[in-house]
């Protein structure tokens, strides 16, 4: 939910106020899951694939806990700032291709902010497939606001996020940021929190979903062994 488009004027004015503030203080809900991924990785960790991986951050958390990670991106610019993140580093491979394109096996398969860009029920199918028995999904996801409970997460989440910005990030930029970074390709998740959860729950038995402060969810499924 965007509070700057709610009718109420003084709810606007006070969603533009926060937005302003976010801007100045800018700090990345994506990343701040990073430590969630990390505390779930399984105990075999031969391969992983990190769809999606943007500018690379998650790569560079994984490389030292896998043998071998590949990070996949559909977007030229951002696997070339990816590629050139790894020239060199026999541990990360990056590929300039589509989530679908990707074939194998791997241990653990991450989409942080990457799954509402994909088919949802296509892109699970897909993920179960190219994990090994015993090998695990980990999703850091968007959901499209709708319901009240939707819109009880997003209001603390709104309320918080300056607060965080603040702390982590006190000096404010001089050049407000928005989400993402240069160039990163953004959009707005289409499914809400319960379509996704009604999916997820189909395609993979036994999958863990969760709402997060931040205006995301978490869903974490093993392959059964
Ligand atoms: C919002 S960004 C998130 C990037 C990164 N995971 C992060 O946390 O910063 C979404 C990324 O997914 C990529 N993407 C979109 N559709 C894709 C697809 N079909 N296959 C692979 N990557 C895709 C975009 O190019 C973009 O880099």
């Amino acid at each position: 939910m965007d509070i700057r488009t709610v009718p109420n004027p003084l709810v606007r004015a006070g969603g533009r106020w926060l937005h302003r503030v976010n801007q100045r203080h800018p700090w990345s809900h994506n990343d701040h899951f990073h430590g969630w991924i990390l505390r779930r990785l399984p105990a075999r960790r031969r391969r992983a694939l990190d769809v999606g991986c943007g500018a690379g951050l998650l790569l560079s958390r994984l490389r030292s806990r896998f043998d071998d990670v590949l990070g996949v991106d559909a977007d030229a610019t951002m696997a070339a700032v990816s590629t050139e993140r790894f020239a060199g580093d026999p541990r990360v491979s990056v590929r300039h291709a589509r989530f679908e394109e990707v074939d194998g096996t791997f241990d653990t398969i991450t989409l942080v902010a990457v799954l509402h860009h994909l088919p949802l029920e296509t892109a699970l199918r897909h993920a179960a497939e190219l994990l090994e028995p015993g090998g695990r999904l980990l999703v850091v996801g968007l959901a499209r606001a709708e319901s009240l409970t939707d819109l009880a997460w997003d209001v603390p989440s709104s309320l918080l996020n300056p607060l965080v910005g603040m702390t982590r990030h006190p000096q404010p930029v001089t050049e407000p940021v928005d989400d993402g970074g240069p160039g990163m390709p953004m959009r707005d998740a289409a499914e809400t929190f319960a379509e996704i959860s009604g999916v997820a729950r189909r395609v993979l038995p036994g999958a863990r979903l969760r709402r997060r402060l931040f205006f995301r969810y978490t869903l974490e499924w093993t392959r059964p062994a």
